[in-house]
């Protein structure tokens, strides 16, 4: 019946007196609730995610009107800079503020020498992870390095107001990925002014025999102990994900070391790291996130196993299983006992979860943004470091990896050292 469907009209005083009192209600919320809305843009006091100004604590964070509501800014900085790469990422870029025009937009500085004269010369940096943080290291080198030399300033008038591309051509005209820089040099610069930026980790693949060193960070930390940097930017991911396929040979087998540090993301390498930053007096600790998988630029097998996962095929899953079962049970036994983590079904939570996808990415990204999150609730007022996110994942695009890659973008990396300069700008503890 047609009339069912229209609701009765109230009949009774007591109702009309009951819908009155909703309306009033919502009458008084609402314009109650915007009011604080519109105007948490003008009294920082007032907006809850701003971190209170406490005169006790040991460090605070930059609060110019640049970096004021730093995380809803930085939403749509990155925002932009993903879709109109070319655009952006070199020039000054300003928050359009329509409705506030009185009051100071956003404003994230271009890439040019002042900007990284105030964010990186004159710091040690230490940049910890896989290539994907390698190739970003000899780009800030080389910046940095020839900034100082015969051709000072040279970034200052050559890349500010340039395309992404013509910028890229200026610093990189050979369009080499190392730029210039020979492998076997170490990837560390030193320079007279105090500047040091070196990179450490596992750039992977280079070694079948010793898969097991994607696992390996003591050295590496204490390094890091020893070189006590004011910035520490880490991040490690990529290897820990798989695509394994039907024969060892192909697809991208792990150890089962790798296994364990996916499990235990959080308190295996976030905690260990911020531990590490901790005892190495650093300021401002940077977890960058995975980088973005393109699987569109996969070829080959990598792009046949990835299919398998990406629709649960019950014959790759088990097979993965089976796989990491024959390891884990088999000559290397090391991993036995009561407290391994490497129970049958968490095997099969990594064989479903921990695939070398945006999907396995997205969820340890996902790990890094609550364990920031959470560090920064309970450890605001107590500690000396600063702990953020550098989340460059964001602002890459499939148009920017080679095909057969899908997770380097080496004609990103002027932006992402932008991003990167911008974030330690507003980040770093001011004493
Ligand atoms: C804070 O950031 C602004 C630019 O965003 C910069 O001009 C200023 O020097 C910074 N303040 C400190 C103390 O680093
Ligand atoms: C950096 O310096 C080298 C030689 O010192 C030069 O060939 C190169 O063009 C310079 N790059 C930039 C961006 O200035
Ligand atoms: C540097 O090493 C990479 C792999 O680690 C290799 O692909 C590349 O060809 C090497 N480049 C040079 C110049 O040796
Ligand atoms: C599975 O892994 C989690 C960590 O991700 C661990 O807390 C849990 O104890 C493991 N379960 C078993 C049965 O080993």
């Amino acid at each position: 019946m047609i009339g069912a469907a229209v609701p009765q009209v109230p009949q009774s005083r007591k109702q009309y007196l009951h819908y009155g009192l909703v309306l009033l209600c919502i009458a008084c919320i609402l314009p109650t609730r915007l009011f604080w809305k519109s105007h948490k843009w003008r009294f920082p006091s007032l907006y809850k995610q701003q971190p209170p100004q406490d005169k006790h604590s040991k460090t605070s964070i930059n609060t110019t009107a640049e970096c004021r509501y730093f995380p809803e800014a930085l939403a749509q900085f990155v925002r932009d800079l993903q879709e109109r790469p070319e655009q952006t990422a070199l020039r000054d870029w300003v928050l359009p503020n329509k409705k506030h025009r009185k009051y100071p937009s956003w404003h994230f500085p271009g890439l040019s020498s002042p900007l990284l004269d105030q964010t990186i010369r004159g710091k040690r940096m230490v940049l910890l992870g896989d290539s994907t943080l390698f190739y970003l290291t000899r780009w800030m080198q080389t910046l940095l390095q020839n900034t100082t030399q015969q051709s000072p300033r040279v970034v200052d008038h050559l890349l500010l107001g340039m395309d992404m591309t013509k910028g890229n051509y200026a610093v990189n005209p050979d369009m080499d990925v190392q730029l210039g820089w020979d492998n076997s040099t170490l990837a560390k610069v030193q320079l007279q002014d105090g500047t040091h930026i070196q990179w450490l980790g596992h750039r992977g693949g280079s070694d079948p025999q010793e898969e097991d060193q994607v696992c390996q960070f003591d050295g590496i930390f204490r390094q890091i102990r020893q070189i006590q940097p004011d910035i520490l930017v880490a991040n490690f991911g990529l290897h820990w994900l798989h695509l394994i396929a039907s024969d060892p040979e192909h697809g991208r087998t792990v150890p089962l070391c790798a296994v364990q540090y996916w499990l235990d993301y959080q308190s295996a390498w976030l905690e260990q790291v911020t531990q590490v930053a901790q005892d190495s007096q650093v300021k401002l600790l940077l977890f960058k996130t995975t980088n973005f998988m393109c699987i569109d630029n996969f070829w080959g097998d990598y792009s046949d196993a990835v299919a398998l996962y990406q629709r649960q095929d019950p014959y790759a899953i088990s097979r993965c299983e089976r796989t990491l079962q024959r390891l884990r049970d088999g000559h290397d036994n090391k991993h036995r006992g009561e407290t391994s983590i490497l129970g049958d079904a968490n095997l099969t939570r990594y064989c479903q979860k921990g695939v070398f996808d945006e999907w396995g990415v997205k969820d340890l990204n996902h790990r890094v943004l609550e364990y920031v999150h959470q560090y920064n609730q309970n450890n605001y007022k107590d500690t000396d470091m600063k702990v953020a996110v550098f989340n460059d994942h964001d602002i890459q695009s499939c148009a920017y990896s080679e095909p057969n890659d899908g997770r380097h973008y080496h004609p990103l990396n002027l932006m992402r050292l932008r991003l990167l300069a911008n974030v330690i700008q507003c980040q770093y503890p001011t004493t």
